[in-house]
């Protein structure tokens, strides 16, 4: 039947040809359509990080303005949604709600299931960029049993989050504009990774022809993975678990065994093997964001510090190359803000939706769109013949 390379893991083979995101590993670098992302994160903004994924361009004063438009336009769920929460269990992971959810918008917004109408893909793209803020907060309402808020559109896009998040209708949240421009540069930190898990995943789901609702709830599903977005979450939980600083170098060693399936979580990438430049610009926000509430001390915080310092000094983490990643500090800066753990990857979610709607987007026009069938090695058994119940032993 041919010839076909063997790959697993596919840690050498470029599944598709790709303008929107470029990534050196070797040297720290990474461009969203040639824009590095330190100076995206420090002088740009969400929804613009979103324009130029979708449509290659920083958009125009104008065009900003529109796509603002757009985007306001469709945070709101329609009602039925709040419905289908209350079907889930209350102490329900927020990411299981978030998958189920998102997938079953296409059963609400038919109009968007329709990949052939370059209309509706760019509406469904608005649709799902705008929604999942509304859909995340609500599964954390629904988890601490407050009533669900409704978007506000006079509000940016990080303070609509904010306030989704934390407003009730006794009181609105008050926006604190540090904290605010942190969740706005952490969801630009997020927003494209090129061909990781879950990108892969929407794009694998989507070249059937799926609907973009139901890819992006694929891609939702990979996410969880605590090798994948679900690091954040994990990350924290370690801190927490190592308690105090004195206890690093037991973690360490563990982290070291490899009879032990123990990793530092937040360490390492398959593409980066320098340093993680999202994972530079986050050190410091997070450093700015205890500042700005003023914590001075936060253990987990210094613990985090002092295990950076110590991995980084050590020759297991030198020799295979193992730096902090994206995840290593998000969660401190989560925490600060009052997100529960169990939201962070969600985050992580609403943020790398603008990716992966990209990126199914520019997959569907490209011109040599295909199904994606990856083949196998067969291992197992040769041939046979079928063997009757009464005579098998
Ligand atoms: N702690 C200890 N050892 C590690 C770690 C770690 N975090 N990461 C990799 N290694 C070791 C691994 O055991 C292997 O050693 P050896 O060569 O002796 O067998 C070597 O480093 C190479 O690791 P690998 O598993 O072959 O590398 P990979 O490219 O398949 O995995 C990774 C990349 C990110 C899944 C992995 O580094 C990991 O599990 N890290 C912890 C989870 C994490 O932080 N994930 C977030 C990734 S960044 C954001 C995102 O994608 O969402």
């Amino acid at each position: 039947t041919g010839y076909f390379t063997y790959d697993p893991a596919f840690t050498s083979t470029a599944s598709c040809e790709s303008q929107i995101t470029y990534i050196d590993g070797d040297k720290g670098v990474l461009l969203h359509r040639g824009y590095p992302i330190e100076q995206l994160a420090t002088d740009s903004d969400f929804p613009e990080v979103c324009y130029l994924l979708l449509h290659g361009e920083l958009p125009s004063a104008e065009e900003k303005e529109q796509f603002t438009r757009d985007i306001t336009y469709h945070t709101m769920v329609h009602e039925q949604v709040s419905t289908f929460y209350r079907g889930f269990r209350r102490d329900a992971h927020p990411m299981a709600i978030l998958c189920g959810v998102t997938g079953a918008l296409s059963s609400f917004y038919h109009d968007s299931t329709d990949i052939t109408d370059p209309v509706q893909r760019m509406i469904a793209s608005h649709r799902l960029i705008a929604k999942m803020p509304t859909l995340a907060a609500m599964a954390y309402k629904y988890s601490v049993g407050q009533p669900f808020v409704y978007p506000r559109n006079d509000l940016s896009y990080a303070q609509n989050f904010l306030h989704l998040m934390f407003s009730v209708p006794a009181e609105p949240y008050t926006i604190n504009p540090v904290l605010c421009r942190a969740i706005d540069r952490i969801f630009i930190l997020h927003a494209d990774h090129e061909q990781n898990a879950s990108s892969s995943t929407v794009r694998l789901a989507g070249s059937s022809g799926a609907n973009p609702f139901a890819c992006i709830a694929a891609g939702i599903a990979s996410l969880w993975g605590p090798a994948h977005g679900g690091a954040n979450e994990a990350v924290l939980k370690m801190l927490t678990q190592i308690g105090r600083p004195e206890r690093i170098p037991e973690f360490i060693e563990r982290a070291k065994n490899k009879d032990d399936p123990f990793r530092l979580m937040g360490f390492g990438h398959r593409v980066y093997k320098n340093f993680d430049p999202r994972a530079q610009v986050l050190r410091k926000t997070c450093h700015e964001v205890l500042g700005e509430l003023g914590i001075t001390n936060e253990p987990l915080l210094d613990i985090a510090m002092e295990l950076e310092r110590i991995a980084l000094e050590d020759e297991y983490f030198i020799e295979r190359k193992l730096y902090p990643n994206v995840d290593f500090y998000s969660g401190i800066i989560f925490k600060a803000i009052g997100i529960p753990v169990s939201m962070f990857t969600v985050l992580f979610a609403i943020a790398r939706t603008a990716g992966w709607i990209a990126q199914w987007k520019e997959m569907i026009e490209s011109p040599d769109m295909k199904i994606g069938r990856p083949r196998q090695l067969y291992t197992g058994r040769p041939q046979r013949d079928y063997v009757p119940l009464d005579r098998r032993n």
